[in-house]
């Protein structure tokens, strides 16, 4: 069942080129259009959306921060991403006019499905993101969009990330169209680069040995930050989550812009930092910005380790390690560079002997508050 692998964690971060490839399956047309009929959702309704509020927990929430970028970037509509179990405890702002999309790989975790219920309440619009065919969440929501990752068994999420991550993207896709936002042509060139998402990710597989035996060599780390900014905070957010899970190291995700706000009083000498680097060719002075982040900690002894871009030359000199991801568009970059923070958490829990699939503590869905 697991593939040859030695977990179904392994297993199922090698399963991410399908991951994806599904979800996108079989919702786009001939011309390049959306076609989210299976929603069920009245066009007329989305239409007149005029805020979305994404509802979730752990790795599915840190997907949801992902698609704020996006789905703000492409339809113009405020996102806000919150977590399931604080939302419900606030007297939140929704209505009518207001979209609530949870996302859930298992569609019975309980404080997600306890929110959705307050936010239909409310009289909200309830749209699940979700991986389970008929679970509770769907069923009680006004519509779904199924991931199509496949069962997702180990308690560390990886495919269902990625997957979710598509899912709210075709979604932003859909409403840009609806709404008038993007232009066709705009559509087909990102439809087309999420295309090539699967066959990038398999790229980074092929190369998974580079970041295992980094992973091999830290086996006694006792804390790891991950620094990320824009697209990338999420993805460092994601990264220091499988850490803590499976391989129980101290581990925090930063906005590397906070780092002068605090964090950076923690590195002393052999700190371990992971930076998440935004593509040089993207958004003017932002991979700048995070260069200088890394300059910064390893002048203070920090031991960098790096994601970036294929092609990006500024950051080598800077690095004790640097991982390259394939080129692609800074919004759908966390599909790549999430994939060798899996593989490095995933393989250092493995050299430490620990039980990569059923972690401490953890269960694979909480379906109690
Ligand atoms: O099934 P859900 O997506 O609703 O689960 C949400 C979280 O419990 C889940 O993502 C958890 O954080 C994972 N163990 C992360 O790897």
């Amino acid at each position: 069942e697991k593939g040859g692998y030695p977990s179904f964690m392994e297993k199922e971060i090698n399963d991410q080129p399908a991951a994806v490839a599904d979800t996108l399956l079989g919702r786009v047309d001939a011309f390049s259009r959306l076609t989210l009929d299976e929603m069920r959702i009245d066009p007329e309704a989305l239409k007149k959306v005029t805020k979305i509020v994404v509802l979730a927990c752990g790795t599915s929430a840190y997907a949801g921060s992902v698609a704020k970028y996006a789905i703000e970037n492409w339809c113009r509509i405020p996102v806000e991403v919150e977590l399931s179990h604080e939302f419900r405890y606030r007297d939140p702002i929704v209505d009518a006019n207001t979209l609530v999309v949870s996302i859930s790989q298992s569609g019975e975790t309980m404080d997600t499905l306890m929110a959705v219920r307050y936010a239909k309440e409310q009289g909200a619009l309830t749209l699940s993101i979700c991986n389970t065919n008929g679970s509770t969440i769907p069923r009680e929501s006004d519509a779904v969009l199924y991931t199509h990752a496949g069962p997702e068994i180990a308690v560390a999420s990886t495919k269902a990330f990625l997957a979710q991550i598509t899912a709210t993207y075709l979604l932003g896709l859909y409403l840009g169209q609806l709404r008038g936002n993007l232009f066709t042509g705009q559509i087909k060139d990102i439809l087309a680069d999420l295309g090539k998402i699967p066959s990038k990710i398999q790229s980074i597989l092929d190369r998974a040995e580079e970041i295992k035996e980094l992973a091999r060599s830290m086996s006694d780390a006792s804390s790891v930050l991950f620094l990320g900014r824009h697209v990338g905070y999420p993805v460092a957010m994601e990264g220091a989550l499988k850490l803590k899970e499976i391989a129980y190291i101290h581990a925090e995700g930063f906005a590397a812009g906070e780092l002068k706000h605090g964090p950076i009083a923690l590195i002393d000498e052999g700190q371990p930092v992971f930076v998440v680097v935004p593509s040089p060719r993207g958004r003017d002075s932002l991979h700048s910005k995070v260069v200088s982040n890394i300059q910064e900690v390893r002048a203070r002894g920090a031991k960098t380790l790096v994601i970036a871009e294929a092609g990006d030359q500024a950051v080598a000199e800077f690095a004790e390690f640097v991982f390259y991801v394939p080129e692609t568009p800074t919004l759908l970059m966390p599909l790549l560079s999430t994939v060798p923070l899996q593989l490095f958490a995933c393989e250092l829990a493995t050299v430490k002997g620990l039980d990569v699939d059923q972690p401490r503590n953890l269960a694979k869905s909480v379906t109690v508050e």
